[in-house]
């Protein structure tokens, strides 16, 4: 693995802060510099080094009470347009990074050689992949080779060019939608390839299992400190809101915010109401993310939620009385209810110390406030 400044930096940190004093750090300071010489950078073909918390023994196990994201560190946050990217854009910038960004317009992340050349052009501390190709069920029913094929050649491209440029950290964002369709609920990590996925967005669950095994792959040949999070239904202000492709939650705000505003009576709603989910506040997710860069360098992905699901006739109340709308809720049990539960197990990242602190109902009113300035 090839060493950064900035990341030889933070490991030099951690070493004074284990009371091992000057002639560790500057001992360490000529190893790293030998391990350079040595390998020729990450990608050289020379052969993997072990990692730095491996050689040093600053990190021992899966995680570190120092950060592993060094102080005023420059991030790359891919997608930082998006739900997520841009709430983790925000969210480093608060804890004192700087955050670098590319646009679309500038930069096609499908295309590997623009990729790996802007990395190496920028060597940042650390990358943050929170940029996919992402969509309803329609989207993904309809357009399975583009789900399967952008997301595949996103990763490819910034995983991959990540450690060409010899980039230290990555976090890499997946989807709960990776889990069998069947898994055991809260659904833990270890149920990963243990049976049948949903059928509606196999595709796009294949190609971010792909993913994390990618960065897996990563750790494992090159000793990379990549690691992978698989969040569950984010909402939040940069949410989606048009009616076609919107997930469950914006929908219903704007419905209701659509039926209160037209004086309606009755909004109908899909399926029986009984179906439980999980929602997270995307700033929840941001400071997740926050808490995984900083102390989580294990090969396991990392769910992330609140712990806590609700039917969605409870979310529905809670949207209607939100937005004001007064009127009473119809159920079209006709339409298809999807999987009756759907909730994460989250103890592998409450045990890094880390709790949501967004109440549903504030969050839904705060992103509700965000929808209606931004319209
Ligand atoms: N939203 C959720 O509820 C949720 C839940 C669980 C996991 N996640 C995961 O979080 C990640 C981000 O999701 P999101 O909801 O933030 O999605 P999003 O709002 O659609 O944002 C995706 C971002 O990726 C960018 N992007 C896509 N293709 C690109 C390309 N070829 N080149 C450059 N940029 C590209 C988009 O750029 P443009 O702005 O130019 O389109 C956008 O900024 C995904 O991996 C998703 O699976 C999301």
């Amino acid at each position: 693995m090839r060493v950064d400044g900035r990341f030889r930096a933070a490991a030099h940190g951690r070493t004074r802060a284990a009371g091992r004093g000057r002639a560790r750090t500057v001992a360490l300071d000529r190893e790293v510099r030998r391990d350079r010489g040595r390998a020729g950078g990450a990608g050289s073909g020379r052969g993997p080094l072990r990692p730095l918390r491996e050689r040093t023994g600053i990190i021992g196990g899966m995680t570190s009470s120092l950060p592993l994201l060094p102080p005023n560190a420059r991030v790359f946050v891919a997608g930082h347009r998006g739900l997520v990217g841009s709430a983790v854009a925000r969210r480093l910038t608060a804890d004192g990074h700087e955050v670098l960004t590319r646009g679309r317009a500038d930069l096609d992340l499908r295309d590997a050689a623009a990729t790996a050349a802007y990395l190496k052009d920028v060597r940042p501390d650390a990358v943050v992949l929170a940029a996919a190709k992402v969509g309803g069920i329609m989207a993904n029913s309809t357009y399975p080779v583009q789900f399967l094929e952008e997301n595949l050649q996103i990763q490819l491209s910034v995983i991959g060019g990540a450690h060409a440029a010899g980039v230290g950290r990555l976090l890499f964002l997946g989807s709960s939608c990776i889990y069998p369709k069947l898994a055991p609920q809260p659904i833990h990590e270890d149920a990963l390839l243990t049976g049948p996925l949903e059928p509606t967005n196999e595709a796009y669950a294949l190609a971010k299992i792909a993913g994390i095994v990618q960065v897996q792959s990563y750790r494992k040949q090159y000793g990379a400190s990549y690691i992978s999070a698989m969040p569950t239904n984010l909402y939040g202000p940069g949410d989606n809101f048009d009616l076609e492709t919107s997930h469950v939650l914006p929908a219903l705000v704007r419905r209701f915010h659509e039926a209160a505003a037209e004086g309606r009576d009755e909004v109908t709603l899909w399926g029986s109401g009984t179906p439980r989910r999980e929602f997270l506040h995307v700033d929840d997710l941001a400071a997740a993310c926050a808490v995984l860069l900083n102390t989580y360098d294990g090969d396991e992905p990392v769910n992330i939620g609140c712990g806590e699901d609700l039917t969605i006739r409870e979310l529905a109340e809670t949207v209607a009385e939100v937005t004001g709308f007064r009127g009473r809720l119809a159920w079209d049990t006709s339409k298809p209810d999807g999987t009756p539960r759907k909730l994460l197990d989250v103890s592998r990242l409450t045990s890094l110390g880390w709790k949501p602190g967004i109440p549903l109902r504030d969050g839904i009113a705060a992103t509700y406030e965000w929808w209606r300035e931004q319209s």
